[in-house]
């Protein structure tokens, strides 16, 4: 890229997986010189140095245990008696790369003030405006990150950030649009993070889908949803456009305890479904089918009615053997190629073994399974694969 010109770039990770997100950089980038900056519970920053390092906009999507990772403009050391400084050097660089718009986004990882991130960012934010530069929140021809550490700051600019940027539980904070929960944003954040397109009308599988985040993402995007959980779902939150079915054992017993009071859901005993599903396809004519019970305990994905599933999600707090073998009971539902994604439970310490199993669990059914540690993710991992038709069958 620079020839022989050192670069710099700058690359946050979570803490707990500090030691596999050095071991993923050393390998993206084996020349590079990496020094760990600064840490506090929830970040570490990590600087590369390195001449023609071979970073390019959207390296960040390669990662699983980095979470942002952008080219750095300059370190100010001292940030307290060289605040100007950092506004000097943000306006050097908009002027640089000639910028129409900017957005500047601060982060606070280690550095003791009282002012909070979001303030810095707004004071900062119209000193630059102050002497020009016109900013543009919403869509910035440049965003330029500041990250305030004890040892100074670090100044780098970014065109193509990671979904939420530098801070993204502020920025799912404030998103405009209903979510029911944070397992929502895990599942945002996997299917920018993987490239997941839905199209208008998938039909997807959401396994473990109760209270609803996912199933209300999937449908908020034009998807149709079988829906998998024994515990009911926040109905009500649903998009007010969806038509809904519960298939439960009693839907007499079931009823009084339904969240649903804004909205009109049809009922149906797993025996009624099972004879409308000879008839006709329930996708015709519902947008979710929530089926009330355990996976492993419903005689109903046997069915020949429901015709076949593009996508595959799977969220039940379970590691990754149990999860692959859920995958494995369904793979009669999915059509050639559809998109499996799952999150792996597991203890923090050697996240490797608990991907190492997932892999194998899922190479007789899938294609290369990929991982990310995202950012809405605890003790977590999501697993991304594509399922192979031709095998069919899990190592378990
Ligand atoms: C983390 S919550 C899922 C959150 C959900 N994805 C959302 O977005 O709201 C895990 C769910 O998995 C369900 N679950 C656990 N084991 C299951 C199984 N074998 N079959 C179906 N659901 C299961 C639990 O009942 C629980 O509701």
């Amino acid at each position: 890229m620079c020839g022989d010109v050192e670069e710099e770039f700058a690359a946050l990770a979570d803490p707990r997986f500090y030691t596999q997100a050095l071991k993923e950089l050393k390998s993206a980038f084996p020349t590079a010189k990496l020094k760990r900056i600064a840490q506090d519970s929830a970040n570490s920053i990590i600087l590369l140095s390195c001449e023609d390092c071979g970073y390019k906009h959207g390296t960040a999507y390669m990662f699983s245990y980095v979470y942002e990772i952008f080219p750095v403009f300059t370190f100010v050391k001292d940030i307290d008696a060289e605040y100007y400084t950092v506004i000097e050097n943000v306006l050097d660089i908009i002027s640089v790369l000639g910028a129409k718009s900017f957005r500047i986004e601060v982060k606070k990882i280690d550095y003791k003030s009282k002012e909070r991130a979001k303030d810095l960012e707004v004071k900062m934010g119209r000193e630059i405006e102050s002497r020009g530069p016109v900013a543009d929140l919403k869509n910035p021809k440049l965003l330029i990150n500041v990250v305030l550490t004890s040892s100074g700051a670090i100044i780098g600019s970014q065109d193509v950030p990671k979904i939420g940027g530098l801070d993204a539980f502020r920025y799912f904070n404030k998103l405009d649009a209903e979510h029911i929960n944070r397992s929502e944003f895990k599942l945002i954040e996997a299917i920018e993070h993987f490239g997941v397109e839905i199209k208008k009308g998938e039909r997807c599988i959401d396994v473990g889908s109760a209270p609803g985040g996912w199933t209300h993402f999937l449908l908020s995007n034009g998807a149709k949803v079988l829906a998998i959980d024994s515990a009911l779902m926040d109905y009500d939150a649903m998009p007010p456009q969806s038509s809904i079915l519960i298939v439960m054992q009693d839907p007499s017993k079931s009823k009084p305890f339904l969240k649903a009071e804004n909205r009109k859901i049809e009922l149906k005993s797993v025996k009624e479904f099972e004879e409308y599903a000879k008839k006709s396809n329930p996708f015709n004519y519902y947008d979710l089918v929530h089926v009330a019970s355990n996976i492993t305990s419903t005689s109903l994905l046997s069915l020949d009615g429901l015709g076949k599933f593009g996508i595959l999600a799977i969220d039940i707090n379970r590691g990754p053997e149990e999860a692959a073998a859920v995958a494995a009971s369904l793979c009669t539902l999915l059509d050639p190629g559809a998109r499996i994604i799952m999150t792996i439970k597991m203890p923090e310490s050697k996240p490797e073994h608990y991907v190492e199993e997932a892999r194998r669990a899922l190479s007789g059914l899938t294609t290369e399974v990929k991982f990310a540690k995202l950012r809405h993710n605890r003790q977590e991992l999501t697993a991304f694969a594509i399922f192979n038709a031709s095998r069919g069958e899990p190592n378990l």
